[in-house]
């Protein structure tokens, strides 16, 4: 489960804006030891201020909010964004019975969606009873994993964010399996925002066999891969086989191999650069092609015919 930290005896409230001071003056670094142990006593001071979410909520839906809100989704109030790399937010937790659930589904609010970040946070029960998770470990930090590939889950039981109690969420090392709780639930959050996001992988599991279901990452260059294949003619799949072949991120060379399959001229032109990427030299991006082959419908009806060999065991 995620590591409890203790932030010491009651602390005086504090207003969020002292809280970003006093982070920014402690020179508060996600990726520096100790930090987020440094961290959680002025994540609890302004947890004990029991005043200042609810005057900021008031004035973003009167208008009045300097900033305005900070789109990150209708679960999420974003409080300050540090100087470099980090930020602090509120997050809200409906209950099973509460309109929001019922109207946006749970999969807006991450519940039955076992996963892991790929940022580290702190978090603190803020208001009401706070979520329960099922909790596994692992260590992924140096695993690259697509769709279908299994990591070793350690499951450390069921655990629940009471009001106070102080949690650091390790990228690549938590995973969990979030339920509504009882009651409309609040946490705040300190967040790791250090720019590597966007190229660490953040996977949903199925913790019984450990196998990954899907990756979480929706970047802007995900986005844009698919329009440069449909629009971009030939520069458009020039750039898109450079990523293909040269990209640092596993995630980024096999999505520019599937924009490029998907804008494939025919069948028989996809098949071809399908088998085309099966040969290179990537096991990331090969296994990817080979996946996606396997799918074909002849090789399908081959593979599944019995022969005098056997049957051929696809990945
Ligand atoms: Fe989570």
């Amino acid at each position: 489960m995620p590591r409890l930290i203790d932030p010491g005896s009651a602390p005086a409230p504090i207003a969020l804006d002292e809280a970003v001071e006093t982070l920014i003056a402690m020179r508060f670094d996600p990726e520096e030891d100790g930090a987020w142990d440094a961290a959680a006593p002025v994540l609890v001071a302004l947890s004990a201020n029991r005043d200042f979410l609810a005057e900021r909520a008031i004035a973003e839906l009167t208008g009045a909010s300097p900033g305005g809100r900070d789109h990150y989704g209708p679960q999420v109030i974003m409080l300050a964004r540090g100087p470099h790399n980090w930020f602090l937010r509120a997050n809200m937790w409906p209950a099973e019975g509460d309109a929001i659930l019922r109207a946006s589904g749970r999969a807006a609010f991450f519940y039955d969606l076992p996963h892991d970040h790929n940022f580290s946070f702190l978090t603190v029960g803020h208001h009401g009873p706070g979520y329960e998770s099922d909790y596994w470990d692992y260590d992924g930090e140096a695993l690259s994993l697509q769709s279908g590939d299994t990591a070793a889950l350690r499951y450390t039981g069921r655990h629940q964010l009471a009001p106070g109690r102080v949690m650091l969420y390790r990228a690549h090392r938590d995973v969990h399996d979030q339920k509504p709780p009882s009651a409309f639930s609040v946490t705040l959050n300190i967040m790791e925002s250090s720019g590597r996001e966007p190229w660490r992988n953040q996977y949903r599991f199925d913790p019984a066999s450990g196998r990954v279901e899907a990756l979480l990452n929706t970047t802007a260059i995900e986005g844009l891969m698919p329009l440069a294949a449909h629009l971009g003619g030939g520069n458009g799949e020039d750039l898109l086989r450079h990523f293909a072949r040269r990209h640092p991120v596993d995630r980024i060379r096999i999505g520019a191999m599937r924009a490029l399959a998907s804008t494939a001229p025919t069948p028989d032109a996809r098949h071809d650069l399908l088998a085309e990427m099966a040969r290179i030299d990537d096991p990331a991006v090969s296994t990817a092609a080979i996946r996606a082959l396997a799918e074909w419908p002849a090789v399908r009806a081959w593979a599944e015919t019995p022969s005098e060999a056997g049957r051929v065991h696809l990945p």
